[in-house]
């Protein structure tokens, strides 16, 4: 707090509110006993009582559970890069992580990925690959939003037929906001009508360069059909990921980000995670945005069981008493008890937040609506 009642004041020094007031007006402040003065006001007429006030500290339960503390040099290891596909609508996006799955060589998994998870794993000669699948932008945007953006590379695709639409335009601007690497996959140069040449000239417009002209853009020309171009695509990856030199520190309590989350009958709120940094274990009590409760299975994208997640693999998750939101993040904490007062807080939270945009209904604004 900066600032403090004359009456608290006057506690804390063991003095009357009177001797306060007296020595208030002696330094030129007029103050009764329910006003405040700020700290160096306060500090002033406490060294004339020969005592110090000091600052109070207010330790929030988040601090107290939440280790944000920062990683060294040592602790760090090379993780998986991640990486969004993004793009207009039916410049295909799916067909080509479809492609990219097939393409996979040493895929020691084939077939067992499940689409709906929203992310997957991808092993290039043994380098791990992580892909999210987010249907829109939707999450990565909330991702942003919330600071926690949880991938590495964006690759936009666009039709060589089509050229940039919209949702192009819209998706380079996430990802430039992000300050992710943009590699660009132009789609569908099998078509008759393909015409790369001219999607690089209309991505210039965007400050998008192409390597092969100057720029510092990769532009990889592949056919998501003919699964054509897809392994410079997937060497692109991989080298923008060593350049970036990614790390992590797999030692530590797990935090991430929720890709995507539902409410399954059966088994209760399933949530997709993505771990960003520590490792994530069976049992671990997590507070996922107002969730909480402990890891109970969790499983690969492959729908594997799983006991550990380490970083930049993305894991399904039940456990939690409510299903949280995508682009929550989350974090792994040792203290159940603290956890649980945690969550309530931030749901009182998000109540006021919720009644006070509520009440900001003016009546002008009001009619509009009617
Ligand atoms: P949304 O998820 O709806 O935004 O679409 P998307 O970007 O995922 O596109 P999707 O992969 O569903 O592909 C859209 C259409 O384009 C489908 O009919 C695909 O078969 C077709 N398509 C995708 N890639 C290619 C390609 O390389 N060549 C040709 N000829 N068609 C393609
Ligand atoms: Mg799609």
């Amino acid at each position: 707090p900066e600032s403090i009642t004359v009456g608290e004041l006057a506690l804390r020094l063991k003095a009357t509110a009177a001797e306060v007031i007296k020595k208030l007006m002696a330094n030129g402040v007029f103050a009764s006993i329910n006003d405040e003065v700020d700290f160096d006001t306060a500090s002033v007429v406490a060294m004339e009582f020969h005592a110090k006030v000091e600052k109070e500290v207010e330790v929030t339960i988040e601090e107290q559970i939440i280790d944000d503390s920062e990683d060294t040099d040592a602790d760090l290891e090379t993780r998986a890069p991640v990486v969004v596909v993004m793009g207009h609508v039916d410049h295909g996006k799916t067909s080509l992580l479809d492609a990219i799955r097939h393409t996979n060589v040493t895929e020691s998994e084939a077939g067992g990925i499940t689409q709906h998870i929203g992310a997957y794993q991808v092993n290039l000669d043994g380098r791990m690959v992580t892909f999210l699948d987010t249907p829109g932008h939707e999450a990565f945007t909330t991702m942003r939003a919330r600071g926690a953006m949880a991938t590495d590379i964006a690759v936009l695709v666009v039709a060589a037929d089509d050229g940039v639409m919209p949702q192009t335009v819209e998706a380079i601007h996430h990802a430039k906001a992000a300050k992710v690497n943009i590699i660009v996959a132009i789609n569908k140069i099998d078509k008759p009508g393909a015409n790369p040449e001219h999607v690089m000239e209309e991505l210039t417009k965007y400050e998008l360069v192409p390597e092969e002209w100057g720029g510092d853009v990769p532009c990889i020309r592949v056919s998501a059909k003919q699964k054509t171009g897809i392994k410079d695509l997937l060497e692109m990856i991989l080298l923008v990921a060593d350049m970036k030199e990614l790390k992590a520190n797999p030692n530590r309590a797990a935090k991430g980000v929720v890709i995507e989350a539902r409410l399954d009958k059966g088994r209760g709120p399933i949530a997709t995670m993505l771990v960003q940094n520590g490792t994530l274990h069976i049992g671990d009590i997590i507070v996922a945005g107002t969730s909480v409760g402990r890891v109970r299975a969790m499983a690969s994208a492959s729908g594997k069981e799983i006991e550990a997640a380490a970083p930049s693999v993305p894991v399904e998750i039940t456990g939690l008493d409510s299903v949280p939101t995508g682009g929550d993040t989350f974090n792994a904490v040792s203290d159940e008890r603290l956890a649980r007062q945690l969550v309530e807080q931030r749901r009182t939270a998000q109540k006021e937040e919720l009644f006070n945009s509520r009440t900001k209904v003016t009546l002008d604004n009001l009619f509009e609506q009617m």
